[in-house]
């Protein structure tokens, strides 16, 4: 991500300061004074960092009755996760699991669940993109015996179940996920009567973008 290189470090460093303060999910009022103290920099110096990070497009600032109220948006989120995942790559040994099956269709279920606010809102939140509407299928080839039990072992993202419209919307796990070399989040749903299909999420069409038919074999590395 060449944009991320510009950013300075005590920029990044406010970022991870304002995120561990709960800036991810809600805005967290400070003053640039405080920040400075936070941070052992000039009050002037922090205000650099907060319209450098706000120029990038990771945070937003608004001021109500004088004081600003920080918020790290969606793409900041994006960049601690990205830059969270290298160091994971650094530091644990690789442990991703490959799998391959092709790709089939669905009943059309995917487009009306992820088009609901009760994911979608937390989708932008913990994955850091709003998914294109829709699952894209695979049916696993036989080589593991319960997939998704040993993709469930797995650290995931959690996207919370709701109520709504009268009636409850469950909740699911999402993973890091590369399919055919992009990147996407494959998505566990706690209840599914699926036994060897993986579902997979992704900001763009991946039938669109990978030229994906139905029948087509993909190779998949879950990166959780
Ligand atoms: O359940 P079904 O596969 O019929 O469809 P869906 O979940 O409603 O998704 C709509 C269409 O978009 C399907 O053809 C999916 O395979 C496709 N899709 C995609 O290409 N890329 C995604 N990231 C999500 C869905």
């Amino acid at each position: 991500m060449p944009d991320k290189v510009r950013l300075t470090q005590g920029a990044w460093e406010l970022l991870k300061l304002l995120a561990s303060k709960g800036a991810i999910t809600e805005p967290v009022r400070m003053s640039s004074r405080e920040i400075g103290e936070l941070l052992s920099v000039s009050q002037q110096t922090a205000d650099n960092y907060l319209v450098a990070l706000e120029v990038q497009g990771y945070l937003s600032r608004t001021l109500i009755a004088r004081k600003q109220q920080l918020t790290v948006t969606a793409e900041g989120v994006k960049a601690l996760r990205s830059n969270f995942l290298d160091l994971k790559a650094i530091f644990e040994k690789a442990q991703n699991r490959t799998f391959s099956g092709t790709v089939v269709s669905g009943v059309g279920e995917g487009r009306y669940y992820l088009s609901k606010k009760g994911y979608t809102d937390q989708f932008v939140a913990h994955l850091g993109y709003l998914p294109f509407p829709g699952t894209l299928n695979v049916r696993l080839d036989g080589k593991s015996s319960s997939p998704l039990e040993e993709v469930r072992r797995l650290h995931g993202i959690r996207i919370e179940g709701f109520e709504a419209e009268g009636r409850t919307f469950g909740g699911a796990t999402c993973y890091p996920a590369r399919l055919a070399g992009a990147d996407c989040h494959l998505i566990l749903p706690d209840r599914t009567h699926y036994q060897n299909v993986f579902e997979f999420i992704a900001p763009k069409s991946l039938r669109k973008s990978l030229r994906l038919k139905d029948g087509t074999e993909v190779p998949i590395e879950v990166l959780a």
